[in-house]
């Protein structure tokens, strides 16, 4: 099955008919199609297919790795989408894998070592808060016991949900204790999300390091009450302090040259004719060092703490998780680069991947990035053109030969 054919059977998994964009959340129904379509097409290609507790999932061309030097390669990314996210972040890596599998067999190369095709699970942290739990579970940045009671919105425990997907019965034939030493390298393909490749005119791209990033929740209370009947000057809203605190960071993050969002509030009780008792806000954070990122952090805290001192309210901060600088080795982006003949610009990322986890675990990372024309992801509008994809493909393939011969 071609690039184009497999990628017109995901398309409409798990796609919104209202705003055309991806709701891939793990261990959704939509999530679970992805993934036995995957299983589907890896086990047509004579691939083994192994899946851990977790549902991370290895297809391996070759035997999978039985001793630690093995030197195998690993690639591919993750299935699952933000809320409302694009089809491309994630499943691009994964299809372009099969299809760069695909096209080394056409040419008759037989690999030296054993190629996997990964899938690592929530790796948005859409639904458990964290991102990249899969990954971090494989490298052991993080403990089943501690990620098994991670709960989504609904108050679904993370072990409940893949219990409920049938796994905690799968026997873990994926061990990554057992085989991360025997990965010579990963190399995950990516949309890329911003316009870095479009400004130099360049289909292809290479990863130099992705900058440190974190997620903070901000949790202001106050005191509820009514919105008709209390007066200005006598209210503890909540939603006040909040507001400047968003307004505050936006500010701290372009004196910065780097990033801050809030994308996610959860309001108490969230009526109408209420002033608020609760906001519970969560800060996306990212800057290009770990000095000018816990800085800029800091000073939101604190204009946040000041503003809730003025409006009678509390703010509590707790960082939920937080990634370091992850510099990619350059000896292997430099040999990427090459055998692209040269002509792939390489170039840092503010997006954070699996990539960045595996790298930070000691396994030699590298990724390639394919244009977006308009830089937006995590959005319905995230695109990359065909071309461009196929593009991704061969550059994946040549990348593989040369990793793997
Ligand atoms: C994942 O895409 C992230 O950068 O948060
Ligand atoms: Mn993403
Ligand atoms: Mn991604």
């Amino acid at each position: 099955m071609s690039f184009e054919e497999m990628w017109r059977d995901l398309a409409p998994v798990g796609r919104s008919a209202q705003s055309g964009g991806y709701f891939r959340q793990p261990f959704t129904a939509a999530e679970r199609e992805c993934h036995a379509w995957f299983v589907e097409q890896a086990t047509s290609r004579g691939l083994d297919v192994q899946t851990d507790r977790a549902g991370n999932t290895v297809a391996w061309w070759g035997t999978p790795p039985t001793h630690a030097g093995t030197g195998a390669v690993l690639t591919g990314s993750h299935l699952d989408s933000v809320l409302d996210g694009g089809g491309y972040d994630g499943p691009l890596g994964v299809v372009s894998a099969l299809a760069a599998v695909d096209a080394l067999r056409e040419r008759g190369f037989s690999p030296g070592r054993p190629i996997g095709v990964g899938v690592f699970v929530e790796e948005e942290g859409s639904r458990f808060g964290l991102a990249c739990l899969g990954s971090r579970l494989a490298t052991g940045a993080i403990g089943w016991e501690q990620a098994a009671a991670l709960c989504d919105p609904d108050g679904v425990r993370f072990d409940e949900a893949v219990a409920g997907a049938g796994l905690a019965s799968v026997p873990a034939g994926l061990r990554w204790d057992a085989i991360l030493d025997r990965i010579g390298c990963f190399v995950e393909l990516h949309v890329e999300q911003g316009r870095d490749l479009v400004d130099r005119d360049a289909a292809i791209g290479v990863a130099s390091r992705i900058w440190p990033h974190g997620r903070y929740r901000f949790d202001f209370a106050g005191e509820a009450n009514h919105a008709g009947t209390t007066r200005m000057e006598d209210r503890h809203d909540p939603m006040l302090t909040y507001a400047m605190t968003a307004l505050a960071a936006n500010k701290q993050a372009r004196l910065a040259g780097a990033r801050a969002t809030f994308g996610r509030i959860e309001v108490g009780p969230n009526g109408t004719n209420a002033v608020p008792s609760s906001v519970r806000a969560w800060l996306d954070a990212r800057a290009d060092s770990t000095e000018r990122l816990d800085a800029m952090v800091d000073t939101v805290g604190r204009m946040a703490s000041e503003r809730a001192r003025r409006d009678g309210t509390t703010v509590a901060v707790t960082a939920e998780s937080v990634s370091g600088a992850v510099e990619f080795p350059s000896d292997l982006a430099g040999s990427i680069v090459e055998a692209g003949g040269g002509r792939w610009p390489v170039i840092p990322t503010m997006a954070g991947h699996d990539a960045g986890i595996l790298a930070a675990a000691g396994v030699p990372t590298a990724m390639l990035f394919v244009r977006n024309p308009t830089g937006v992801s995590h959005s319905p509008a995230e695109h990359a053109e065909m071309a461009d994809c196929l593009a991704g493909v061969e550059a994946l393939a040549r990348t593989l030969e040369r990793l793997a011969s």
